[in-house]
């Protein structure tokens, strides 16, 4: 990627994280020979640093295997909410899945926020860790959405949350109504995980970055798994997928039952002041507000604009409205840092987590729907009552080979039918613009020697051409303007300018086209 200090002034800058800016974090060597441990967990996110930290303090030899450096995948552009209430959801459990599992969705994620405010306490991890009411709200005026709210409310009613419906909220805005849900929390998520590592580290676990684990996996008594391009094996006796995208697919078919979504965020100092409060739009388009502590100055993080990856227009137009709502809202003094990130979504709403088949010690966790601070920890402690066989009372709600009937079959039929549409439409799609006609920091779908290739003109000058065919099952990628990236929009993989993989489930790179 360009260093920033090559940025020209005159051209955007590239996206920066709250968190990834203000944490320093260790740094690990490559895996480079054959290695034996217990517990092989792929990914250095939320998800896999908690179980890595449950299962050294419980006395497993543990090793954490990252493709890239630690913190760099979702987790360290997330916005850090830790809360049950994940915007309209429970109305659509209780409907779907019965009251039962949708009162086990919310203490399995209350009991996820618990253990994060219990263990940043009793580690003394200095993250900015603090209570705070959330609420789902509907806009004044808009009907529609203060229907399904009233629905929502109903369903916790049925349920017996401590939700309180309220027809004002702390903010300049006037609302329809809002689910209140006290005592949720907030926090720095690197300075908390970094926390975490170290005590990983002191129990005697191991940690390798820049090791992209492959996807083959032997089983023989045991489990080997094997780097990127089969150099070298490690041998455990039970594999944690924490890798986002599952790096293993196990005929699971996990891009079919699985999609990746963008949101974008900016944290603003404002004009006025903010009273405090975690928010949520309930209805479209998606607005997400809390507070930040950032140098002696209180910034306000706006998030929202979901879209499947690679199926947007102009990703600068995200940014660029969330700073119309956030100006409006509270006026912009400065934006010191935006963002946007991508996170994977179930066809029916619920992650997948927990034992792959029943006849292999591999673990997985994944489709947390932007909600992985409760969720990945949740996941995290599931897995880790799994592989010492204690027993959690959540494993039948998460268990990643249900297919619950509606809305599964629905959202898989209509997630593969856009994948349809996607391939089809990437394959007959027509430009004329030409590769001289390209400015400098701008990339584009361009004719070249009679094909359509991919190409980016970096701020030099300098040209980088690619096959923009997906690596993964041959969609077109688009062009990411914000992130100066290629993204698919079929499931999710991205690649950058010069076609190297940023996110799976893609593992090899795009084909490079001679300028
Ligand atoms: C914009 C945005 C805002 C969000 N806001 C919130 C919020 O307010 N509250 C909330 O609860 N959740 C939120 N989320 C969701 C949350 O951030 C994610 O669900 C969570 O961070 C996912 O964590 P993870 O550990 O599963 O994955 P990641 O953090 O992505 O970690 C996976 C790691 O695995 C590595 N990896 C991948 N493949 C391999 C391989 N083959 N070999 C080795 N390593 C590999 C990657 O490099 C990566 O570091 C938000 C998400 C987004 C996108
Ligand atoms: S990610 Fe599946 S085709 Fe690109």
């Amino acid at each position: 990627m360009d260093p920033e200090n090559k940025w020209p002034e005159s051209l955007p800058k590239l996206p920066k994280s709250l968190w990834r800016e203000t944490t320093e974090l260790p740094s690990f060597p490559r895996l480079a020979e054959d290695h034996t441990t217990e517990v092989a967990i792929v990914g250095g996110g939320i998800t896999g640093i908690t179980t890595a930290y449950l299962l050294t303090e419980a006395g497993y030899k543990v090793t954490l295997l990252e493709g890239d450096k630690l913190l760099t995948g979702t987790t360290g552009f997330t916005t850090a909410k830790i809360t049950a209430q994940h915007g309209l959801i429970y109305d659509t459990l209780v409907k779907h899945f019965g009251e039962e599992q949708a009162l086990a969705y919310f203490r399995s994620n209350s009991e996820g926020m618990e253990w994060i405010l219990q263990t940043a306490e009793k580690l003394g991890l200095s993250c900015g860790i603090r209570r705070e009411d959330a609420y789902l709200y509907s806009p004044l005026g808009d009907d529609k959405t203060l229907k399904s709210l009233t629905e929502e409310f109903e369903a916790y009613r049925k349920l017996g949350l401590p939700g309180e419906w309220v027809d004002y909220v702390s903010l300049p805005m006037q609302v329809g109504g809002a689910i209140k849900l006290p005592g949720q929390a907030r926090f720095h998520p690197l300075e908390y995980l970094k926390g975490l590592l170290q005590k990983v580290l002191d129990k005697g676990g191991i940690v390798y970055e820049h090791t992209v684990i492959a996807e083959k996996v032997e089983s023989d008594g045991g489990l080997t798994l094997f780097t990127e391009r089969g150099e070298h094996r490690i041998k455990c006796r039970h594999a944690v997928s924490a890798s986002h995208f599952p790096f293993y697919d196990g005929g699971h078919l996990y891009f079919s039952r699985l999609h990746a979504e963008r949101s974008y965020a900016l944290a603003f100092e404002p004009e006025t002041d903010y009273e405090g409060g975690m928010y949520l739009s309930a209805g479209g388009p998606k607005r997400s507000l809390r507070a930040v502590e950032w140098e002696g100055k209180r910034l306000i993080i706006a998030g929202g604009e979901n879209h499947k990856t690679g199926q947007s227009k102009c990703t600068f137009g995200h940014f660029e409205n969330l700073e119309v709502f956030a100006g409006e809202l509270l006026g912009i003094r400065s934006i010191p840092f935006r963002w946007s990130a991508q996170d994977l979504v179930t066809v029916d709403q619920v992650p997948y987590i927990g034992q792959m088949s029943d006849d292999k010690e591999i673990y997985v966790a994944t489709g947390f729907a932007k909600w992985g601070m409760t969720s990945g920890t949740l996941a995290a402690r599931l897995i880790a009552d799994h592989i010492m066989r204690r027993r959690n009372p959540y494993t039948e709600l998460y268990d990643p080979s249900r297919f619950k009937a509606n809305p599964g079959i629905r959202n898989f039929l209509a997630q593969n039918l856009n994948v349809a549409k996607e391939l089809v439409e990437g394959k007959v799609e027509f430009t004329r613009r030409k590769l001289e006609e390209l400015h400098p920091g701008e990339g584009a779908v361009v004719r070249h020697d009679g094909k359509r290739v991919g190409a980016y003109k970096d701020p030099e000058g300098g040209l980088h051409l690619v096959d923009r065919t997906c690596t993964h099952m041959g969609c077109e990628c688009e062009w990411n303007e914000s992130e100066r990236s290629w993204d698919c929009p079929c499931h999710g993989s991205r690649y950058s300018y010069d076609g190297e993989v940023l996110e799976g489930p893609a593992v090899e790179p795009l084909a490079k086209v001679e300028p």
